[in-house]
């Protein structure tokens, strides 16, 4: 069937400024914007409340059947709702960072987001970003990104980031975070982190915001 609605995928590394780009890009485009990496902190969040063990396929699965999330868009942000609870803060503590490239590796979880994000797809003009929105949940996409940045770069601005959020963490352990979470997100066996062949790279190490969304609107 042939989709009259416009989508816009956008991949790539942990902490390179996909969800910064993505906002932007459906705010000058009026799409709605949807952050697929935070569908699967929400389900981590609910596993570690509720102390589900990963290896248990069983468990996962009933645990699956569980949760409910839903984005709600306000004029200025996006929240993010696990069973009606507004997790968009906690969902972004190092708690849930430490875990979610394990979780998002499993398959049951992975054929669960992966449903939820094309039914959000449906009939909408989007911009999801991800790590396999152009390979595996859209690879019709209208138009594919994949970015990338420096590894340094980026465990300097999600640093600082999480510092101004009150975290006490340091510039190591984050860059730790983000190479193990690199690691598992490129050599897992479910769709693992790839460039679709059709994806156009932005690689950000040196580009500012403006110029970033530039770069997109100009290749539109
Ligand atoms: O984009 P993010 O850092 O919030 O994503 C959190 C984790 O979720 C990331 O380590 C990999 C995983 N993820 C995924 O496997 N597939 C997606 N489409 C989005 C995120």
């Amino acid at each position: 069937m042939v989709r009259s609605n416009k989508i816009i995928a956008i991949d790539g590394y942990s902490s390179c400024g996909k969800s910064t780009l993505a906002k932007a890009l459906a705010k000058a485009l009026q799409y709605l914007y949807i952050d697929s990496g935070a569908m699967y902190r929400a389900v981590t969040l609910y596993f570690i409340r509720n102390a589900i063990p990963l290896e248990d396929t069983a468990r996962v699965v009933e645990a699956l059947d569980q949760i409910h999330i839903d984005f709600h868009s306000q004029p200025e942000a996006t929240s993010i709702y696990l069973n009606d609870e507004d997790v968009s803060e906690e969902i972004r503590q190092m708690r849930v960072s430490d875990c979610v490239s394990e979780v998002s590796a499993i398959k049951a979880v992975r054929l669960a987001m992966v449903a939820q994000q094309q039914r959000m797809g449906r009939n909408k003009n989007i911009v999801m970003d991800g790590r396999d929105i152009g390979t595996t949940v859209f690879p019709d996409a209208d138009l594919k990104i994949f970015m990338t940045a420096d590894p340094k770069v980026r465990a300097e601005r999600r640093y600082l980031e999480l510092k101004s959020k009150g975290e006490e963490i340091t510039l190591e352990e984050v860059f730790e975070n983000i190479a193990h979470r690199d690691y598992i997100d490129t050599t897992r066996r479910e769709s693992p982190l790839v460039r679709a062949v059709d994806a156009i790279v932005l690689d950000n190490t040196g580009l500012n915001e403006a110029e970033q969304l530039a770069f997109v609107l100009d290749y539109l």
